[in-house]
């Protein structure tokens, strides 16, 4: 095995000591391997996980380390797995006994038995995640990299250390990670790899929703996740895993009338945003903003093509999407359905003469997402003409500056109306009834409008006007 330059650098935590210490009174051999090696060479932000293998049991290091320390932490055994787990300050230790893995082929679950440090470093995802740093006496800071994965992080490469084809079909979800730790260090995957990637696409099918999304969410985190999308979609994954978004793919043309390809567009979108915004939701919501065209999309001779009501299929589909990939069916949720059925609102606006009426309505369903959608729509401008680019630009500058200024004067954002319902039943005499609700609506509509300015008197005064065409009196 090759050895390199010592790395002890990387183990100035003091945590590294008391493990060498303890795997040396248990007779251990044990090693620090993946993320924390990696991302110490690659001078990235050190993860807070710090996996350790052991050659011999790694529950019984870690109960060895936990007895070491003097506040002994409780260690958390997970015996299926042969793993235990270990916080230490604010970080997690992960333990693991060397292991030969060979996987059942319907699940993701290995058939486990003890092996060598060799062993072990074959079984993992990729060569840039399979080195290891020595925390024994002998050679303590050496690096142990049998497969050139120190090499393969200089050259920046995704590979794997088996034949890829056995790597992959082990554990499908490492098609995934390989397009995700390309997407998030900026690395190339080898062609072979790539290759076994759309060649064993099916077997994604046994990945579970969740272990797909928590993917999907750093490709979506990354500075260009275009990137990670595309390769998604060139492996034949993306149609598997968001089959919404593949088939946004193409170009139709009818009597020489052309439609934007709406698949790379939406990825240009998320590129866009992801410039102005680290909120994931958001990120999403442009991910997702147009999906509702592929079920839409019609021709029109008069008009051409046409995608009448694709916010609002769009954002039914947003739903269904987000149940099938089992994620948060909470307000995360509602914000993207929100984005996506508000996505056009703005643009709509910004084409026309701009009204007070127009932007308070905008910021009256919009609430405080207001900005993001703003956000939203500045990322969905993709044309390639400068001039009509800048007009765009310019144009939602104006909406936003009449935004700020309608709000200052009309408080629409988080809009509470200015008669409350008891109050109205009060003036009248009258129990909860259907000519409340007609009274709230009128005077909701009259402020949006600009009959009225949002203020209780005047908001009260056209009130019991209107009360007046529904037959109330006040009781005196
Ligand atoms: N690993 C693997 N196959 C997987 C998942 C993980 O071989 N499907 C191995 C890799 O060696 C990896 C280590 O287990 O480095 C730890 O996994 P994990 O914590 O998920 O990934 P990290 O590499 O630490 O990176 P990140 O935290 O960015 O996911």
């Amino acid at each position: 095995m090759m050895k390199h330059q010592n790395y002890k650098d990387a183990l100035s935590h003091p945590v590294f000591t008391t493990v060498a210490d303890a795997a040396k009174t248990l007779g251990v051999e044990a090693f620090v391997i993946g993320g924390f090696v990696r991302d110490f060479i690659l001078k990235r932000e050190q993860p807070t996980d710090i996996d350790i293998v052991a050659v011999g049991s790694g529950i019984e290091l870690a109960q060895a380390v936990a007895q070491q320390l003097t506040h002994k932490p409780k260690v958390k055994v997970f015996k299926n797995f042969g793993t235990a787990m270990l916080p230490y300050g604010g970080l997690d230790l992960e333990f693991v006994g060397a292991r030969k893995e060979s996987y059942d082929r319907g699940s993701r679950k290995p058939v486990v038995e003890d092996g060598t440090l060799e062993d072990d470093q074959n079984r993992r995802d990729f060569t840039i995640n399979a080195l290891a740093i020595s925390l024994n006496e002998t050679d303590y800071g050496s690096l142990l990299d049998p497969f050139n994965g120190l090499e393969d992080l200089e050259k920046k490469i995704i590979r794997t250390p088996l034949e890829p084809g056995i790597t992959y079909s082990d554990d499908p979800l490492r098609m995934l990670r390989a397009i995700r730790f390309a997407t998030q260090l900026d690395f190339e995957i080898e062609l072979g790899s790539l290759q076994a990637i759309s060649a064993h696409k099916e077997r994604i099918r046994i990945v579970s929703p969740e272990r797909i999304v928590e993917e999907l969410h750093k490709i979506l985190a990354c500075t260009r996740p275009s990137r990670g999308f595309g390769l998604l979609h060139d492996t034949g994954l993306l149609e598997l895993i968001l089959p919404e978004l593949t088939a946004l793919e193409g170009i139709d043309e009818i009597e020489g009338q052309r439609h934007k390809d709406n698949f790379w567009h939406t990825l240009e979108v998320v590129d866009n945003i992801s410039k102005s915004t680290d909120d994931l939701w958001l990120r999403w919501a442009a991910l997702l903003h147009d999906i509702g065209k592929a079920p839409t999309k019609k021709f029109d001779k008069k008009i051409g093509w046409t995608f009448h009501a694709h916010e609002f299929v769009g954002s039914k589909m947003v739903y269904k999407l987000f149940k099938r990939m089992r994620m948060p069916l909470n307000e995360k949720m509602k914000f993207v359905q929100k984005m996506v059925r508000m996505s056009s609102r703005p643009i709509v606006l910004s084409e026309d003469f701009v009204t007070d009426a127009a932007v308070r309505r905008l910021v009256f369903d919009a609430g405080d997402h207001v900005d993001d959608l703003m956000t939203l729509c500045e990322a969905d401008i993709t044309t390639k003409n400068p001039k009509r680019q800048r007009r765009y630009l310019k144009n939602f500058e104006n909406v936003r500056m009449k935004i700020v200024e309608v709000e200052e004067r009309d408080r629409i954002r988080n809009f509470q109306p200015p008669v409350t319902g008891e109050e109205i039943m009060a003036t009248f005499g009258i129990p909860p009834s259907r000519e409340i609700g007609i009274l709230k609506e009128a005077i909701k509509e009259a402020i949006l409008e600009g009959e009225i300015p949002n203020e209780h008197d005047p908001a009260y005064q056209f009130m019991l006007e209107k009360a007046k065409s529904l037959g109330l009196d006040p009781v005196s």
